[in-house]
């Protein structure tokens, strides 16, 4: 009796083996269909673990969106003479707007008598790119219509509020850099004198 003990313990499949057909006069029909059905079981669950888990997925997806982590955001766009020019300020105060950083870059560079500041080409309505028209001397945006002066007010469409802009300085070798991680509005950016001071 001791001895059975020993061997049951020592080898797990032989209480199933000793409980097969043949031992126990159980029909092997039966084992047959008590195994499709722990088939169909395990197959059922792994079938609804796989659609838990895609749903779950799914749902972490929406709330957390994924990251793209961009490149450096300061960025050096020339010197102080690059931006010199010998036009008269239109009637905003405005001398050039330099749209050479539009495409990749997405702001503009505007200089006015005293001073240089970088223009966020995102229309403050709904995000679309704004256009730089010279011969109108105005931002348009192309999607519901806003425009905006050549300083960046807004004068016609949905747009809310003026153009933003972008945190600009000098380096200790006098290049000029835009950071376009730091947005400010238009009322921001004159309270913290966000510009190239050419006084
Ligand atoms: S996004 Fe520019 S007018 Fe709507």
């Amino acid at each position: 009796m001791k001895k059975e003990a020993v061997q049951l313990a020592q080898d797990p499949t032989a209480e199933s083996a000793s409980a097969g057909p043949g031992t126990t006069g159980e029909p092997a029909g039966a084992s047959r269909r008590e195994f499709l059905q722990k088939g169909i079981s395990v197959a059922g669950w792994g079938a609804l673990s796989i659609g838990i888990g895609a749903g779950s997925y799914q749902t972490v997806r929406f709330f957390f969106p994924s990251v793209v982590f961009h490149p450096p955001s300061v960025f050096q766009i020339g010197r102080v003479e690059d931006f010199l020019s010998t036009e008269a300020p239109d009637p905003h105060g405005v001398i050039s707007v330099d749209s050479r950083f539009k495409p990749e870059l997405r702001f503009f560079v505007v200089r006015e008598p005293g001073r240089i500041y970088s223009l966020y080409a995102r229309c403050t309505h709904l995000g679309c790119t704004v256009n730089w028209f010279p011969g109108l001397r105005i931002f348009k945006c192309p999607c519901h219509g806003s425009e905006f002066h050549s300083d960046g007010r807004e004068f016609a469409g949905p747009a809310p509020r003026p153009l933003d802009r972008l945190m600009i300085s000098l380096d200790s070798e006098d290049n000029i850099l835009v950071d376009t991680r730091v947005v400010l509005t238009a009322r921001e950016f004159e309270k913290k004198k966000a510009y190239i001071d050419l006084a």
